[in-house]
Order: structure tokens, then sequence, then C-alpha cells
């Protein structure tokens, strides 16, 4: 019996579970029932124990452990089969990196409360500091091209928009194109996909997600751009509730866009979450293209309206773009 195995039956039951229900779903004695209840305590778990009526968890704290996540009553409803949890390691993308080949038809989560080595694209470091973030990477081997697989960063940008408005209704935060989450013009959220594969055939994919939750402090130079749920909202999310989110409606956007193997039956439901739909955007690069941002194809490329009237396509990877007078 894990702690896991405890926190499930407790989750799942609104009312009290008595010891002895709780002995007999786990097949345990009432001693080792006790003995997980006291060390759960101990990380934070508020477990009343009442007599005659039994066990009932009032609050769990806001921790990121396998057996955190994997015992919320969402959790089987999600796309991540299992949660690989670590207090620090140097890159959770590297980690699933490092256990590609390991991975079958099952779908890895690897999470941590923080980075030491945390890698943002274009070479850049993505700070993550303890307690106040989530730095998850999802490590999957998906029947699709390599060409295919820039797409899922966009399914993924759509999965963590839908969970933090699941979390969140009263939040308005956007997609900025291709992959950035943005709450009130700040970027709160970032994606980094690699893969591992030949010309024709993948033989992983490691999508890496860090999204700003409760963090309050951000080095000088990203805090006009940089910042995070609480400090847009005022409200502290609890993380895991937001991990278990983000399987399920990666789960979802991932079964349509499986459907056609590209983004057609997805391309409305992005664009209304598109913040740069109906706006002036300018292109990164020597040749810098300027235009209003229409909205994205099948294929997820960016589609701009020059002065001219005439449409041009941009792909992620190839150019970044950003508002005419900022970030967004
Ligand atoms: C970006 O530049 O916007 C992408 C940032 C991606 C950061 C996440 S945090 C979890 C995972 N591990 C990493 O080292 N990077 C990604």
């Amino acid at each position: 019996m894990t702690k896991k195995d405890v926190l499930r039956v407790l989750k799942a039951d609104d009312s009290y579970v008595s010891g002895q229900a709780l002995c007999e779903s786990l097949g345990v004695s009432r001693t080792a029932v006790w003995k997980q209840m006291n060390q759960l305590k101990t990380e934070g778990y508020d477990i009343e124990s009442v007599s005659n009526k039994g066990y009932h968890i009032n609050s769990a704290p806001d921790i990121l452990t396998d057996y955190e996540i994997e015992s919320e009553p969402m959790f089987k409803e999600g796309f991540v089969d299992e949660v690989v949890f670590f207090d620090e390691i140097d890159s959770t993308n590297n980690e699933a990196k490092r256990q590609g080949d390991t991975i079958r038809d099952k779908a890895k989560l690897f999470i941590c409360e923080s980075q030491t080595g945390g890698r943002g694209r274009r070479g850049r470091n993505w700070v993550s500091p303890s307690g106040s973030g989530i730095w998850m990477s999802l490590l999957f081997k998906p029947d699709i091209t390599p060409a295919s697989a820039s797409m899922l960063t966009i399914v993924t940008a759509m999965a963590v928009k839908a969970a933090i408005t699941d979390v969140l209704p009263e939040s308005d935060c956007m997609i900025k194109w291709p992959n950035d989450i943005v709450l009130n013009g700040k970027k709160i959220c970032g994606i980094l996909t690699e893969m591992s594969a030949e010309l024709e055939y993948i033989h992983y994919v490691v999508i890496g997600v860090g999204l700003n939750v409760n963090t309050l402090d951000f080095p000088e130079e990203l805090s006009d751009i940089a910042s995070s749920i609480l400090k847009e909202t005022g409200v502290k999310v609890k993380r895991s509730e937001l991990v278990v989110a983000f399987s399920k409606e990666f789960n979802y956007f991932y079964k349509k866009f499986m459907k056609e193997k590209d983004l057609s039956s997805l391309v409305t439901e992005y664009d209304a979450m598109l913040i740069n739909k109906g706006r002036e955007v300018v292109t990164s690069g020597e040749l810098a293209i300027s235009g209003t941002a229409v909205g994205i194809n099948s294929m997820g490329e960016l589609i701009i309206k020059l002065k001219d009237g005439d449409l041009k396509v941009i792909r992620a990877g190839e150019v970044s773009v950003r508002g005419l007078y900022g970030y967004v």
C-alpha cells in the first residue's frame, strides 16, 4: 500500500472513510493505514480522524509529487499514464530525453519543484525557482511524421490555456502565436518541444511546459514581459490541480488532432484563443514582415494580411512575431 492508494480512497469520498473500509479496500492492517496517515500529515495533508466516523481529507498541500497528482480523481481522464517527480533536477526536458528510448505506448510526465538548468527556446535559460511554478515535460511516442511534430506545440498551448480556464474561469489568458500563454499582455507560460527522430519516423517527443503559477519575483530583465497567474490575478492556484486539468485537456485536443493528424478541426478553437488575431504583428528576422494576423491554417502556420491585402503564411520556428508596440 502506497501513499497514493490511501490518498485515492480519501479523495474519492466527500464524507468520512472508516478505518475498517480503508483496511479492507487496501488489504492492509490498521497499523499500516495509521502509519501512512501520519506520514501524510507530516507532509502537510490535513487529514481529520473522528472516532466512530473515520478519516476525512480537508486539504492537500501545494506539492507536485507523483502521489499527489495521480491520486486526483480526474487523473484517470487525462493523457498522462505515469508521473515521475523530482525535488530538483537539471531540466525535466533533459530527464525525459535521457529516458526517451524506454518509452513505448504510455505517456510519462516528468515534473519537479525546481530546475537548475531549465531551458527555453532559442538556447535561452528558463528561470525555474522552487515551489512556485510548474516545470514539466511530457514524454510519448506519437504516430505522426517528424514534419508534423511542431503542431504538437500548438495542441499543447491550447491544452494549457484551457486548463488555466478550467481552474480559474475568470482569468482571460490567451495564446501568443505559436505557443506562449499570456495574461494581461505578459508571458506566463512557454513551451519547448524536442524530439528524437529519423527522416520519416519519430522515436519520441518531449514537450516541456514552464508555467509561472505563484511566482512573485522575476529577474529585473524579465519583469517587463514575464509574469505569473498569481501576480496577474491575485489568486493562488494549487499547482497539482492545474497539472491534472492540463492532462485532461491535452487528451481532448490531442485526440482531435490525431483524427486528421493536422489542426483542421482545431483552427477555429485556436483562433478564438489567439491574442494576435486581428492585431498588428511584426516578424523577427532580417526581412521583417508586418501586417494583421488573421489566424492559423491547418498546419499551424500564422496567416498575416499585408498592407496591400496579400496574405503571407509564416511557419513556427522560422520566425517569431511580436506586436507592433511590444511583446503582444
Ligand atoms: C520558452 O522559451 O518559452 C520555452 C520554455 C520551456 C520551459 C520548460 S520548463 C520544463 C521544461 N524543462 C526545460 O528545461 N524547459 C521546459
